[in-house]
């Protein structure tokens, strides 16, 4: 980022009092430049005016590039498009956390390590049997987070670089784990222990199915082996998952980084703000919604309440607020599911409902004048129903794989030395 004062600024003018105040216009390597307006209370009186962000930059970052007009992401500098065809999740977490991909020896020193670590201190398995069968497995994964940053005190004042990767490989390493025992507590069955002879998406999904001590597994269609497609399509979701800017959750977790606590408290709030289903949450709603309207010959219906503007009823996995072009994420995971077609069972009722709402919405003026296109969450809706992962795992799937983001986005905050503790102002409209 260069200060181009003098040469780039910006003047306003206060029309009540005739001053002009002149900004500098900072750029970026790419994207919208900003205005530094970090003096403008102190040279005005006045505060700025965005709720919910639309037009502020709270932080300089070098992870997460996003051209929403263009539809295009990229991950220190990669494009996604390049990652989920060749690389794996582990490899993009190495990117995310050391900005470069790693050599074969790095990945294999990663990986192992990755493993080593998935195992989760027999102390905080007693936190799950707090909880109730059938409790959201959201909301045990995020409280056992909390819980994790009690066995790691020493997280909190990170001093050299060693120990910040430590605290980043633990938590990337054991939230498969506590994500697989919340659902297992969620059904009241025993859990599965990580095993070290597997890959990070299988060890992840065998110990969300399997039996106790065995490799069968708790498939809605009986009992059978993991297929290397399911851990392929998991992984790409994973990799997608991986990091997205500023965000929701990832300001949440930059906001709690900012008073100073733990860094999984600021991940197990990032985990709770995620939940939403204008965010995160919208995976699981995308399915309930097409369970509730149930047949194909209803979709027509359903997508007038959408257009209605006295009906506060949206069409889930629609719409995004940077992405107004098409989000590439969910580019890559149509052409997934257009893959997996033939290994998976995708001609259900409930896919026919979600092709003919896709159809609708695409081509209906409502949509395409809004540029509300289907998201990321439309497709991994989809593809984790065939994968026949039950809806309440969806968005912990999706923090398994926004944890490196989250903690990446953690770690930049903490070096930054321009970072402030994040304390926005109001407009008082009360008595
Ligand atoms: N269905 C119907 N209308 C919609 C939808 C939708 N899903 N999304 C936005 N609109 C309309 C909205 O009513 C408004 O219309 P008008 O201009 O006539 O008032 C216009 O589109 C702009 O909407 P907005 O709420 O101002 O847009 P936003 O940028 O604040 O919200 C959003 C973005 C993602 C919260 C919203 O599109 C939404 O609620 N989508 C459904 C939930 C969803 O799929 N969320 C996952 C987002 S992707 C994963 C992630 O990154 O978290």
């Amino acid at each position: 980022m260069q200060d181009t004062a003098n040469k780039n600024t910006f003047t306003l003018t206060n029309n009540q009092t005739e001053e002009t105040y002149t900004y500098n216009i900072l750029e970026g390597t790419r994207g919208p430049s900003v205005l530094d307006i970090r003096t403008f209370f102190a040279d005005t009186g006045l505060f700025t005016y965005d709720p919910g962000f639309t037009a502020t930059a709270a932080c300089t970052s070098t992870i997460t590039f996003i051209d929403g007009k263009k539809g295009e992401l990229r991950y220190r500098g990669i494009a996604i498009e390049d990652l989920a065809e060749h690389h794996s999740y582990l490899e993009t977490c190495f990117l995310l956390l050391n900005k470069r991909l790693p050599s074969k020896e790095e990945l294999n020193d990663f990986d192992l390590e990755i493993r080593h670590r998935a195992y989760l201190h027999r102390g905080l398995q007693k936190l799950f049997d707090a909880f109730p069968d059938d409790a959201h497995p959201m909301a045990t994964l995020s409280a056992a987070v909390t819980a994790l940053a009690s066995f790691y005190d020493e997280h909190i004042e990170i001093q050299n670089e060693e120990a910040y990767l430590e605290m980043a490989h633990r938590i990337i390493s054991k939230i498969p784990t506590i994500a697989a025992f919340a659902y297992r507590q969620s059904l009241g069955i025993p859990f599965i222990e990580p095993d070290i002879d597997l890959s990070f998406t299988k060890n992840f999904l065998t110990m969300m199915r399997a039996y106790p001590g065995g490799k069968m597994h708790l498939c809605a269609n009986g009992h059978e082996e993991i297929k290397d497609v399911e851990v392929r399509a998991l992984d790409t979701i994973f990799t997608l998952h991986a990091d997205h800017e500023q965000n929701a959750s990832t300001t949440v977790v930059r906001g709690v980084a900012s008073t100073g606590a733990h860094p999984y408290v600021a991940i197990s709030s990032g985990i709770a703000a995620l939940w939403g289903r204008a965010h995160g949450g919208a995976n699981e709603s995308v399915i309930a919604q097409l369970e509730y309207i149930g047949s194909v010959d209803k979709v027509e219906a359903f997508i007038e309440k959408a257009k209605d503007p006295n009906d506060d009823f949206r069409l889930m996995g629609f719409g995004h607020r940077v992405y107004k072009n098409f989000d590439p994420r969910a580019k890559i995971l149509k052409e997934l599911q257009d893959e997996l077609r033939e290994e998976l069972n995708l001609d259900t009722e409930l896919m026919a409902i979600a092709r003919k709402i896709e159809e609708i919405a695409l081509s209906d003026e409502y949509f395409v004048s809004r540029n509300l296109y289907p998201n990321i969450d439309f497709y991994t809706g989809i593809i984790l129903t065939a994968l026949q992962i039950p809806k309440t795992m969806f968005t912990p799937i999706f923090v398994i794989g926004r944890t490196v983001g989250w903690i990446t986005q953690w770690i930049e905050f903490k070096k930054d030395e321009t970072s402030k503790i994040a304390r926005p102002r109001q407009l008082y409209t009360g008595k």
